[in-house]
């Protein structure tokens, strides 16, 4: 089976599971787990950032971070293509009472003039007010671009003028350092507040990390606990994410290697991509994505179809360079079994 449907798929190797086994654990409810404390402190550091926070889920790290920076009736700016927009359940608005505003975006990534269009503070009691604007670093339906660090300080400036909060989702965060050469600290100083997710590319097996400053994140704490996510002895799964970021930061950049090995050979057998994918996600064209996913999975090839015109390939660690060339022996395969 190769799985390309996405890299949480990724499972835990032999040495994080080693490293689980041994993690020392105490009741992370009290703050008393020094696994998980090492991990926050370990995370804050690598981001810059004065405190971290161990949470269950990237949803729940994007949901935490809109609901201790706007207020019921607020306003969160983020892309049309965004994760939290599409995917996230309608969380902002069932749960934090906040109105989403999605403007355009090109691959997912927003703009200091779109974004500037959009923000509301006028003192007018028919309206909203903008609290977040919300960027996602790398983005998921914009196959995987990422912004330049310029970038990110343009919205962070923007965020300022204006007195509100910018927020990174950063699930990918680490891929988007591996394809720009910048730091994670590099994005993170223009964030008020950045997430990422261990339980990706990074192979742990759950768990996200949200940052910002020492009193963002004790209001974080109890937003966790009051969403559910105050767990007790899990070490075990810090030990994971430890273990994930000390180990498997280099390894991004070879599933990224392996994406435009991928891309180039189906471009080179007559295929085409929706967008660019300058990191680990993939968008093939095809005019009958169910009839593709379909044909793939009877060859043990595992990818998800994408609206109606395309299907999603995902690169992860995974992924070897024998299963890659299986994936390409298949896809080619059903390609041609597939088209009209
Ligand atoms: C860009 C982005 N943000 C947030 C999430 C949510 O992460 P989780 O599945 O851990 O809730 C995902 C998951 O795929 C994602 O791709």
């Amino acid at each position: 089976m190769i799985d390309l449907r996405s890299d949480t798929v990724t499972k835990p190797t032999a040495a994080m599971r080693e490293a689980m086994a041994r993690a020392e654990v105490g009741d992370d409810v009290y703050e008393e787990d020094p696994t998980v404390n090492a991990l926050q402190e370990y995370a804050a550091a690598l981001l810059g950032k004065e405190a971290a926070l161990f949470v269950p889920s990237g949803t729940m790290a994007n949901l935490i971070a809109f609901l201790i920076q706007a207020r019921p009736g607020d306003t969160v700016i983020l892309a049309e293509e965004s994760h939290p927009f599409h995917y996230e359940a309608a969380n902002l608005s069932r749960v934090g009472g906040l109105m989403p505003w999605p403007v355009p975006d090109a691959f997912g990534k927003l703009t200091p003039d779109a974004v500037e269009k959009r923000i509301v503070q006028i003192d007018d009691p028919h309206f909203s007010h903008t609290a977040v604007v919300s960027i996602e670093n790398t983005t998921n339906r914009g196959g995987g671009a990422c912004y330049d660090v310029e970038e990110v300080r343009a919205l962070g400036a923007l965020a300022r003028e204006h007195g509100i909060k910018l927020h990174c989702d950063g699930a990918r965060l680490f891929n988007a350092c591996a394809a720009t050469g910048a730091s994670a600290a590099d994005y993170a100083q223009h964030c008020d507040t950045i997430c990422f997710c261990l339980s990706k590319g990074l192979g742990a097996p759950a768990g996200s990390i949200l940052a910002g400053t020492r009193s963002a994140m004790r209001a974080a704490l109890q937003c966790r606990k009051m969403l559910g996510g105050g767990m007790r002895q899990i070490g075990i799964l810090a030990a994971a994410g430890l273990h994930a970021l000390q180990h498997h930061l280099p390894d991004l950049a070879e599933d990224h290697r392996r994406a435009r090995e991928f891309r180039a050979a189906l471009e080179a057998n007559g295929g085409a991509f929706v967008m660019p994918s300058p990191t680990n996600i993939l968008y093939l064209r095809h005019p009958s994505p169910f009839a593709l996913v379909g044909a793939l999975a009877q060859r043990g090839v595992f990818t998800l179809p994408h609206e109606a015109d395309s299907i999603r390939a995902v690169f992860h660690r995974d992924i070897d360079d024998t299963m890659l060339g299986e994936a390409l022996d298949h896809f080619k395969a059903a390609y041609a079994e597939t088209m009209p």
